[in-house]
């Protein structure tokens, strides 16, 4: 079932609510994070209640999906560089507890596998916010994706360097490799809320509706987990059947 909501400042409002919800119940909750436009929204929205509320967000700890392999954390369009900018710079967190993927490892490989055994060792992701690519990816891994992969390197597919393209000044500027945390890393946190926005996730919500649980679909892999909250605006919702989708006004 899908929680469809009037657009994406509803959306944030709701998602930041439950952020703001999960915080208050556990100053130490362990934050799986993603980047890109649909969370824009969400983290103003959240670092605007968190400021009202006087959040104590200081002992959160965060793990973010995914980092570009070859750009510096100074670098505008690396996730070290979004994640600052739109949530971390905003609030007191503890640097020191927000982790990413890093962009220049010195062995790639162990780096990897250093990040997710440290989730791990942390007790795992409370809550992960998802958002989803026009081909289905979460994090990035992409259609095709082992379902029990770990933190990995990828080589991203066309199809997703020519959509984030819009954030670079010219195609030979965006990364073909990223690393991204594994769908089995992300099938093991507690919950997850799942979010898409906007005309051009229409064709990715019905197909991820009319998918059997497959990995050429990386998202339906959400259908067996058991905490999962799928979020859309109207916009997102456009193509699925009214059966499939609870209206919240
Ligand atoms: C980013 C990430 C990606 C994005 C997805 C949607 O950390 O994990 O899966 O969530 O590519 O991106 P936007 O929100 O820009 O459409």
């Amino acid at each position: 079932m899908f929680l469809v909501f009037n657009d994406p400042q509803a959306v944030a409002q709701y998602v930041s609510e439950r952020l703001v919800q999960v915080v208050k119940n556990k100053p130490q909750t362990i934050l799986g994070l993603a980047t890109g436009s649909t969370m824009e929204p969400v983290y103003q929205r959240f670092c605007r209640d968190a400021k009202e509320q006087g959040l104590d967000v200081s002992q959160l700890i965060s793990f973010n999906l995914d980092e570009y392999i070859g750009l510096s954390p100074e670098h505008p369009q690396s996730y070290h560089y979004y994640m600052n900018h739109h949530l971390f710079d905003h609030l007191d967190f503890a640097k020191q507890k927000t982790f990413l993927p890093e962009g220049m490892p010195d062995d790639v490989d162990a780096h990897c596998q250093q990040y997710s055994q440290k989730i791990a060792d942390h007790g795992g992701i409370d809550l992960q916010l998802l958002g989803v690519g026009s081909n289905g990816h979460i994090g990035f891994n992409e259609p095709g994706t082992p379902f029990n992969s770990r933190t990995h390197v990828v080589h991203l597919s066309e199809q997703t360097r020519l959509d984030n393209g819009r954030f670079f000044d010219s195609m030979d500027e965006v990364p073909s490799r990223a690393i991204t945390m594994g769908m089995k890393d992300i099938m093991e946190a507690h919950e997850i809320v799942f979010i898409a926005t906007g005309d051009n996730k229409a064709q990715v919500m019905l197909d991820l509706y009319e998918s059997a649980v497959d990995e050429q679909m990386p998202a339906s892999m959400l259908k067996e987990h058991k905490n999962t909250l799928f979020i859309v605006d109207k916009k997102a919702a456009a193509l699925l059947p009214a059966t499939a989708c609870q209206f919240i006004e």
